[in-house]
């Protein structure tokens, strides 16, 4: 399934600010949820839509509406911060959360927490700020995927290469929408150039 990362220039724009070291968490927690309401409105492009009727002041007119339920389903801890966003936008939306966090020294993803609604029907986002090794994602999808969840996108904001890879062999039919395809990673499995850790600028945690 493609990649899709996206090419704007407020995304940029709003990206550069959010790499800065400088960036306190108040307004990461803002440019974060800018950023999302971008990537979501990409990852929803294929949501089932219908023909109806609505009358203007003016006059009857055919209008296009939503036919399909969303559902979301935020990665702890980091994901948290996108899930505003859909939660704004969508009427009919459903949550989902995945507790998962990476070991610091083999950045191997354990999980800690999960409740999911059925998912059968819904078109389904993962909301994971970084996809680095990809193995939290792909955990997530599995997980999204036992739910009943046929249609999903991954909404990241900053990817790796090695993620984007590992992801696409294990969950071939999920695109992946993503704000910036980095370098790589560094020895520590932290994305580079990356951003940092995503969830103590997030929360301001050490
Ligand atoms: C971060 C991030 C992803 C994961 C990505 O979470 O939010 O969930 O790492 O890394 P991966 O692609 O190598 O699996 P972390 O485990 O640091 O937990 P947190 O969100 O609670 O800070
Ligand atoms: N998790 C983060 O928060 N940042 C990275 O670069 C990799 C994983």
């Amino acid at each position: 399934m493609p990649l899709h990362v996206l090419d704007h220039p407020l995304a940029g724009h709003l990206l550069a600010e959010l790499r800065d070291k400088s960036t306190h968490p108040e307004r990461f927690r803002l440019l974060t949820e800018s950023l999302t309401t971008l990537l979501v409105l990409q990852a929803t492009y294929g949501i089932r839509t219908r023909q109806d009727m609505v009358e203007t002041p003016i006059k009857p007119t055919a209008v296009t509406v939503l036919d399909q339920p969303l559902a979301v389903v935020p990665v702890l801890r980091a994901g948290l911060g996108m899930l505003q966003p859909p939660l704004r936008l969508f009427p009919d939306v459903a949550v989902g959360y995945i507790g998962l966090e990476r070991h610091e020294d083999t950045a191997i993803a354990r999980s800690y927490y999960s409740k999911l609604p059925t998912l059968t029907g819904r078109f389904t986002l993962c909301l994971d700020p970084m996809l680095a090794t990809g193995g939290s994602a792909a955990q997530a999808i599995s997980l999204i995927k036992e739910h009943g969840a046929t249609q999903i996108a991954m909404v990241s904001i900053v990817s790796a290469p090695e993620g984007v890879a590992y992801l696409q062999a294990r969950h071939p039919d999920v695109p992946i929408v993503t704000a910036a395809l980095d370098e790589g990673l560094n020895s520590r499995k932290y994305i580079v150039p990356g951003l940092g850790d995503f969830g103590d600028r997030l929360y301001g945690t050490p």
